[in-house]
């Protein structure tokens, strides 16, 4: 299938950073948020990174503004009729995201695709709150969306050979690195990435060693971009509790188990960069 016009549901983070990144690839991208101050700063962070991406010479004017030309936002679901693909990006909570799908389902085409960037929620479940299970599929984004290359593609055992083909081959219309992931908690990345972090805690806790010592390791002794606790404030600590959890739930092995000062963390509203403390002060 052809796929023209990419609806976005979710203004944050990571559906801000998905629209940006579907618009300069070329797509009529429409994004709805629930509230304009929302879709306000979503947009005012997709300026704010194209504008970074011209200074550092990444990305040229004229990208730039055919970007913006292509990016329309909304706050009214009717005004993703048209879209061939879209893509959720909102809350992690399971009848949230039914409720939307509900809604975008009474105003698509039957031939559109339904997709979620949910890192952590099942997706055969999701696609089972929807009348297109078969037309439903994961696309799990990496934060920072515009930087991050790879997007998993997560088939629910519903979702057929055409929709995923479609889907593989729109994560690479993107510019993207696709992988395919199995429909299980963590997919691939994250269900070796959360143990990491996880242990990086209890390691702590322990007495392994200084935050800055274990984040200078992993940084320079094994080439990581960001040492475990500069990634855990990154990624935020209320997101990784939370993966954690489902994870655990689900598998019942103690390396998903977040350890008590995580809970206690995120207890405190220290949640990371977000919050203006994690375990680093921002
Ligand atoms: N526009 C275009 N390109 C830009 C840009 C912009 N506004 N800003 C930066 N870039 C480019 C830079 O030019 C550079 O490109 P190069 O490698 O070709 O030179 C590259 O992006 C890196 O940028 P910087 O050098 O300015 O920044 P850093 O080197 O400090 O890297 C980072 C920043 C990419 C965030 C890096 O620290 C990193 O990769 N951290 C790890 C991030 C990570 O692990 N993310 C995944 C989290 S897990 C997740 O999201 C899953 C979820 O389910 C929890």
């Amino acid at each position: 299938m052809q796929i023209k016009t990419v609806g976005v549901l979710g203004c944050g983070l990571m559906g801000s950073g998905i629209a940006q990144v579907a618009a300069q690839a070329g797509y009529k991208t429409i994004v709805r948020e629930v509230e304009q101050g929302l879709l306000d700063r979503g947009f005012g962070r997709i300026q704010k990174f194209l504008a970074g991406g011209v200074e550092k010479g990444k990305v040229t004017p004229d990208e730039r503004d055919k970007a913006l030309a292509n990016l329309t936002g909304t706050t009214s679901v009717d005004d993703l009729k048209g879209c061939d693909l879209v893509i959720e990006a909102i809350i992690e909570n399971l009848d949230e995201k039914a409720r939307a799908y509900e809604a975008v389902e009474r105003v698509v085409g039957s031939h559109a695709i339904l997709v979620s960037n949910t890192s952590s929620l099942c997706i055969t479940e999701l696609a089972a709150r929807t009348k297109r299970p078969d037309r439903f599929g994961g696309l799990h984004f990496f934060n920072p969306v515009p930087i991050m290359k790879l997007v998993e593609v997560v088939r629910a055992l519903t979702t057929t050979d055409e929709t995923y083909q479609a889907l593989f081959g729109f994560a690479q219309s993107l510019g993207k690195e696709p992988i395919t992931a199995p429909d299980k908690p963590g997919f691939i990345v994250n269900r070796l990435l959360v143990p990491y972090l996880l242990d990086a805690i209890r390691s702590y806790e322990h007495g392994l060693g200084t935050l800055e010592d274990i984040d200078k390791g992993m940084q320079l002794g094994c080439g990581y971009p960001m040492g475990p606790f500069t990634l855990l404030d990154f990624v935020g600590l209320d997101t990784t509790y939370y993966i954690a959890n489902i994870m655990f739930e689900e598998y019942r092995e103690a390396v998903y188990a977040p350890p008590p000062l995580l809970k206690r963390m995120v207890l405190a509203g220290r949640l990371g960069r977000k919050s203006g403390q994690g375990f680093y002060k921002y």
